[in-house]
C-alpha cells in the first residue's frame, strides 16, 4: 500500500519557474491558501514579483541559483514547458518537484508527445518527422494540407507555418529551420471547433476535470474562451475522459491543459498539452468554486483537490498589447458582470498577453451587445462566439 502523502502547511514556501502572469495568479491564489513564494525569471519586476513573490533574478539554468533555490522551498514548481529540463531534472534530485521532468521533457517536444499520447491510445492528428525540404513534399503528397511546426520552442503559434500547396514549401521550410530544431508535420485538421479540458491530479491519484472550453484564435492566439463548449453531452463527456486518461497515463501531479480539435462528426483529436495552468483555464477564477490555479496548488501541496463545479456559464477575452490602449478608455464602461486581470507587464506589443477578463452570465448572449458596444474585441469574433 503506498502511503499518504503529507499536506504542505500553510507557510511553507514555494519556488517557481518562470515569473509570467501564470505564476503571478499562482501566487495569488496561494497567498491566500496560506503560501508563500519565491520565483525565478531572467527578467526583472515579473509579473510574480508585482504580485508579491520574492524574486530571484537569474537565467534558468543557473544551477548555483537553482541549488539556492531548493534549499529555501519545500515545492518547486514550473509555469511553463521551456524551462531547461535538464536544470529540472537536476533540481528535482534535490527538492521536491511534483510535476517532474519527466513531464516536461514529453510536453516540451512535439514529436515526443504525440508518440506518447499515440502509445495511450489517444488520437491526434497524422504526422510526420521533417528532416528535409523534401520530406515536407513528401508529407504534402501523403497528408495533404499541412501544418509545419518546430518539435520545441514554439508557443502562441510562433514557429508554425501553414501549407496549402507546394508552392509554400520552399519558403516555410528555410523559415522553420531557421529555429535550428526538428520540424513536424500535422495534417491540417478542418474542425469544427477546438476545446480544452484542464485536469488536475494529485499525489493520492485523485482526479477532478473543468468543464471543457471553446476556444477562438486569431493568428494562432487564443482570443476568446467560452464555457461550457458549445458540445453535445457526449462528446464533452468523451474530452473529459481523454483527459483524465492522459492525466493518469502522466502520472500527473498538478494540472494540464489538453487542447483539442473537434471533427464535424464529433470525434477528438488532441492537439497539445500543457502541464501547468493554461490560458483557456482562466474563467475559473471567477466562474468555478475552485480556481485552475487553487487547483494546481493543491495538487503539488498533497492537498484533496477541490470541487470543480461551474456556478456559472462563462465568456474568457484575452487583452492582449493591442486591446489594452482601448480598453482603459473603456474601463468605465465595462459591464457589470466584467472582471478584469491585468499582470501589470510594462512593455505592451501587440500580441503580448496583457490580461484578461472574465464575464460569468446564465445567458452568454446577452453579452454580445455591451461587448460589441464596447469595441474592444474584433465584432466578428465575438460573433462567432456568442
Ligand atoms: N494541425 C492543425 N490543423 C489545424 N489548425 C491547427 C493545427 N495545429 C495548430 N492549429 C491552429 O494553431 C493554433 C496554435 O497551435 P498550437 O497549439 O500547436 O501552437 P502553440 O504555439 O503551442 O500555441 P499555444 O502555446 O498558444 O497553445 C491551434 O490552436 C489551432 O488553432
Ligand atoms: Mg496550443
Amino acid at each position: 500500500m503506498t502511503s499518504v502523502p503529507e499536506p504542505l502547511l500553510p507557510g511553507s514556501m514555494i519556488g517557481l519557474l518562470g515569473g509570467g502572469q501564470l505564476a503571478q495568479m499562482l501566487v495569488l491564489a496561494g497567498h491566500a491558501m496560506g503560501f508563500r513564494f519565491i520565483v525565478l525569471d531572467p527578467a526583472p519586476n515579473c509579473p510574480a514579483a508585482l504580485a508579491g513573490a520574492t524574486q530571484i533574478t537569474a537565467a534558468y539554468d543557473d544551477f548555483a541559483v537553482l541549488a539556492e533555490l531548493a534549499d529555501a522551498c519545500d515545492v518547486v514548481s514550473y509555469e511553463f514547458e521551456n524551462v531547461n529540463a535538464d536544470a529540472v531534472a537536476w533540481l528535482e534530485e534535490r527538492v521536491d518537484l511534483p510535476q517532474g521532468s519527466q513531464l516536461l521533457r514529453i510536453s516540451q517536444n512535439r514529436l515526443r508527445e504525440k508518440t506518447f499520447l499515440q502509445k495511450l491510445a489517444v488520437p491526434v492528428a497524422p504526422f510526420q518527422k521533417i528532416i528535409t525540404e523534401k520530406d515536407v513534399t513528401v508529407a504534402f503528397e501523403e497528408l495533404g494540407e499541412l501544418m509545419l511546426k518546430t518539435v520545441t520552442g514554439g508557443y502562441d503559434g510562433r514557429g508554425q507555418a501553414r501549407i496549402s500547396s507546394t508552392a509554400q514549401i520552399p519558403e516555410a521550410f528555410s523559415a522553420l529551420s531557421q529555429a535550428k530544431t526538428e520540424i513536424v508535420a500535422e495534417q491540417f485538421v478542418p474542425f469544427e471547433r477546438e476545446i480544452s479540458v484542464i485536469v488536475a491530479r494529485n499525489r493520492m491519484g485523485e482526479i477532478r476535470c473543468f468543464t471543457p472550453a471553446e476556444n477562438l484564435h486569431k493568428k494562432n492566439i487564443l482570443t476568446i474562451s467560452r464555457i461550457p463548449a458549445r458540445l453535445v453531452p457526449e462528446v464533452s463527456e468523451q474530452a473529459q475522459t481523454v483527459a483524465k486518461k492522459i492525466a493518469e497515463g502522466l502520472e500527473l501531479v498538478g494540472v494540464l491543459g489538453v487542447e483539442m480539435f473537434v471533427l464535424p462528426d464529433g470525434k477528438l483529436l488532441v492537439n497539445e498539452i500543457a502541464p501547468r495552468p493554461h490560458n483557456s483555464g482562466h474563467f475559473t477564477q471567477n466562474a468555478c468554486v475552485s480556481s485552475q490555479f487553487e487547483q494546481h496548488l493543491r495538487a503539488i501541496t498533497n492537498l484533496a483537490l477541490g470541487s470543480t463545479e461551474l456556478y456559472k456559464p462563462a465568456l474568457m477575452l484575452n487583452i492582449l498589447g493591442e486591446h489594452l490602449p482601448l480598453l482603459l478608455e473603456k474601463l468605465k464602461d465595462l459591464p457589470p458582470e466584467a472582471k478584469l486581470h491585468l499582470y501589470g507587464k510594462q512593455d505592451c506589443r501587440s500580441g503580448r498577453k496583457m490580461g484578461h477578463l472574465n464575464l460569468t452570465s446564465d445567458s452568454l448572449e446577452s453579452l454580445l451587445e455591451p461587448l460589441q458596444k464596447l469595441g474592444v474585441w474584433d465584432a466578428d469574433l465575438l460573433n462567432k462566439m456568442l
